[in-house]
């Protein structure tokens, strides 16, 4: 289906109602594919465009949005241990999760309510709660957009980090994702490190994937906006990750300053701190603000433009690195 000059209103949560020139919606395969091949190398400046849950528009797009929206979820491998299932680029995530999680099978309860689809999760690599996409990610099939040919990418092809992967750098415009197959566990054992979530998941009873999905859902609606109600990305900056030395002296001159160990050996700081430390939890300038309950997330209370919300967040930028020292990054795409 090909729109022209239509409002992306409803393709970001941000709420923009910014236009593009055309969007493109590209519903299977095979469709996919035959249209790549023809118009790929013609098509001139592009987006691939999910539900728009991470992604901030400064403008207009003058160019082709493309939006994934395969469907279908479908198990493709089956056994006493494990099974391997797969779901279109335009599943919702979190349609994904309540159906393996209703199944009984084990890995994505942690990753429960997060908004936005499962091709875009692979993209982002998602994370929550102790868990990220990567985990289960075995296999991501996408075309080629330029020539509209099937390759698929094994889970060490896709060079997954911190929210990244190759599909955000070396790759980035250069596939369409198609498909993700996630290995989960027919015999689940269940992660509850992160935070108050064993406790929160103790209180419902049993400590089983529904309750850690239920605990997982109600963390997320008490600290995170819906984008529904109020216009967000969830969180606007990645945390940083600092050496340990530089973390020592962090924790000198502030004692309170959380500090969690990273994967890699350095240290994660909660952007969140960093930023209400600066004064900016709650603060808005028009429009333009950030969550009274968490101040990680940059908010649209109605009106902002996207170069408001990007100013506000340049100006957050700017009094972190002010006072600590630490440039954050922004996890949101900018467009
Ligand atoms: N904190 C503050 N002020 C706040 C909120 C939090 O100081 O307003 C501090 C607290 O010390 C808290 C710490 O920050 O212990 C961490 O907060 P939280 O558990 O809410 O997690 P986060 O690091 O802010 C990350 C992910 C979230 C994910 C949560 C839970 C990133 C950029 N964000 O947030 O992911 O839901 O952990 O696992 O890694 C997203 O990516 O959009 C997202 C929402």
């Amino acid at each position: 289906m090909i729109q022209e000059n239509i409002s992306l209103k409803k393709y970001n949560t941000f709420g923009l109602n910014i236009k593009a020139d055309r969007l493109i919606t590209l519903r299977d395969e095979k469709n996919a594919a035959r249209f790549l091949e023809r118009n790929g190398e013609k098509a001139g400046k592009t987006l691939i465009l999910g539900s728009g849950s991470n992604i901030l528009f400064t403008d207009d797009f003058h160019g082709t949005v493309i939006h994934p929206d395969m469907g279908g979820i479908t198990l493709e491998e089956s056994t006493e241990d494990y099974v391997i299932v797969s779901a279109g680029a335009g599943v919702i995530w979190d349609d994904l999760v309540e159906i393996t999680v209703s199944r009984g099978l084990g890995g994505l309860e942690n990753l429960s309510y997060i908004p936005g689809t499962c091709g875009a999760a692979a993209v982002q690599n998602i994370g929550a709660y102790g868990c990220e996409a990567k985990d289960t990610i075995t296999r991501v099939r996408a075309l080629g957009m330029k020539d509209g040919l099937v390759r698929e990418f094994l889970n060490s092809d896709c060079r997954f980090g911190y929210r990244d992967s190759i599909f955000k750098n070396e790759l980035k415009g250069q596939y369409l994702i198609t498909r993700v197959c996630f290995r989960l566990s027919a015999r689940p054992s269940l992660n509850v490190g992160y935070g108050s979530l064993k406790e929160e998941t103790g209180k419902m009873g049993a400590h089983s994937l529904e309750n850690v999905r239920k605990a997982v859902i109600n963390a997320r609606k008490t600290k995170l906006p819906e984008p529904s109600q109020i216009g967000n990305a969830g969180s606007f900056f990645k945390n940083p990750v600092v050496s340990g030395s530089m973390a020592d002296e962090l924790k000198t001159k502030y004692p309170s300053m959380p500090l969690f160990s990273d994967p890699s050996g350095k240290m994660k700081i909660p952007a969140a701190w960093l930023i209400e430390k600066c004064g900016w939890k709650g603060k808005r300038i028009g429009d333009a603000g950030i969550y009274e309950n968490h101040a990680l997330v940059i908010v649209n209370h109605g009106k902002a433009s996207g170069k408001e919300l990007l100013d506000l967040s340049e100006k957050m930028i700017r009094s972190v690195h002010e006072e600590f020292g630490i440039i954050l990054e922004r996890e949101v795409q900018v467009i």
